[in-house]
């Protein structure tokens, strides 16, 4: 059986501005694509996506040549397979209940959102990623995680360092020293903020880490947190900024939204299906295996692409375009198989059913000055990087 094609053309600036008209090539020609700029095989096709994410046996999550360890100072779940990740996983699991997310967190982001939302400037125009995605993000993720007391500026200090340093594949010093700043923060505000929940217990991840009746051992609870910042903050960003650009560059969307409140929901899973927050995953090769008619080797790193998978012609219809009344169809944007996203439901809470019917609600004429200076940026990570919205 042959290897897969080789591409040596295109580059990772290319992928960063926009990368899906390069996927629709990929799934048209060569689905299962050694990509050189990335040093891995890039699969492009829903189907292979998923089954490599659902076979962790064979597809494992702990690959040593990436940068996350020397980033987040520790061998986090995310980087585990089997017991080992379960137990850590688990660990966390209770903060993220459905018990807790009704009756701790809707409450709980519903005050910060009017909150954040209240304190925007009327009739302005402000930079949506700055005025609140970002801040409001932030502040329910330090809730959630039970470390209140980082500011928002913190937060987002910190997530973007671990993300940064997660993504040095080139193992520059720099990104590190960053990492390395915000890892000394966030074990300081760590340990301070341990030490009150072990008096006063409340229901976020570090509470209950650290009053569990087996608890796992103090560094994984940190590494869990430190995941959590990584991994928490950006995405709600991002799909919140999607699913507003989304609506407001298709008014008849938004009508409709208005009319059924119904639709924020799935105009929010819509947004997350059109431009995935997490793009792509990796996972490293542990016997020599097949896919798509393709010879894939031991040691080998595959890359799936879910953003790709999630405009597969073979699932979706214009895929490409933000439909909210598109036939109902499932999506890989939380990902699949063991490491499926834990903040799943709690993102759907948090932006589908409080910030986006509470956004539109305050400000019924929100819109977009110029949509052409709405700026979308990521391989890895994707979203608005720039978003000038006005404020009526
Ligand atoms: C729209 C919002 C979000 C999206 C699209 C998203 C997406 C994802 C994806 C694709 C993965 C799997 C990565 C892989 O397979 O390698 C993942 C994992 C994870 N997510 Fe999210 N995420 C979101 C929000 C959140 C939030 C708010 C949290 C809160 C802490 C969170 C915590 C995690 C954690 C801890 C993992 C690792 C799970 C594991 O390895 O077992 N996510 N997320």
């Amino acid at each position: 059986m042959p290897l897969a094609p080789l591409d040596d053309t295109i580059t990772l600036s290319q992928l960063t501005n926009n990368p899906y008209p390069a996927y629709r090539e990929f799934r048209a020609k060569t689905p299962v694509l050694r990509v050189k700029a990335l040093g891995r095989t890039l699969l492009t096709k829903a189907e292979h996506t998923k089954a490599v994410k659902d076979n962790p046996v064979l597809f494992s999550s702990d690959d040593p040549n990436t940068p996350m360890e020397r980033a987040f100072q520790a061998k986090t779940l995310m980087r585990r397979d089997g017991e080992d990740h379960m137990r850590l996983r688990k660990a966390m699991m209770p903060a993220f209940s459905a018990k807790n997310i009704r009756e701790v967190w809707s409450p709980l982001y519903m005050e910060v959102a009017e909150d954040y939302v209240g304190r925007l400037p009327r009739g302005e125009t402000v930079d949506f990623f700055t005025a609140l995605a970002g801040p409001v993000a932030a502040r329910c993720l330090a809730h959630l995680l039970g470390i209140e007391k980082a500011n928002d500026e913190e937060m987002q200090f910190w997530s973007q360092a671990l993300i940064n340093g997660a993504g040095n594949f080139g193992w520059q010093p720099g990104p590190f020293e960053i990492s390395d700043e915000a890892n000394s923060q966030i074990n300081k505000c760590i340990d301070e903020a341990a030490v009150g929940f072990r008096e006063n217990p409340n229901q976020s991840a570090l509470s209950v880490m650290v009053n569990a009746d087996n608890p796992i051992e103090m560094e994984h609870v940190c590494s869990n947190i430190k995941i959590a910042i990584g991994g928490g903050l950006n995405e709600p960003r991002d799909s919140l900024m999607t699913v507003v650009y989304g609506l407001l560059t298709n008014p008849e969307q938004l009508a409709a939204a208005k009319e059924n409140s119904g639709l924020w929901m799935v105009a929010f899973e819509e947004a997350i299906r059109w431009v995935a927050p997490i793009q792509v995953s990796s996972r490293l090769v542990i016997q020599d295996t097949e896919i798509g008619g393709f010879s894939i080797p031991k040691g080998d790193t595959v890359m799936t692409s879910q953003a790709s998978a999630n405009h597969d012609e073979d699932a979706y219809e214009d895929g490409h375009l933000f439909n909210v009344f598109r036939k109902k169809a499932s999506h890989q944007a939380f990902g699949n198989g063991p490491h499926f996203c834990m903040g799943t439901h709690i993102s759907r809470r948090m932006v589908g059913e409080i910030l986006l019917p509470l956004l539109f609600d305050r400000f019924p004429n929100l819109s977009l000055p110029d949509p052409d200076k709405v700026i979308f940026k990521g391989f890895g990570f994707r979203g608005p990087v720039v978003m000038p919205i006005t404020l009526n």
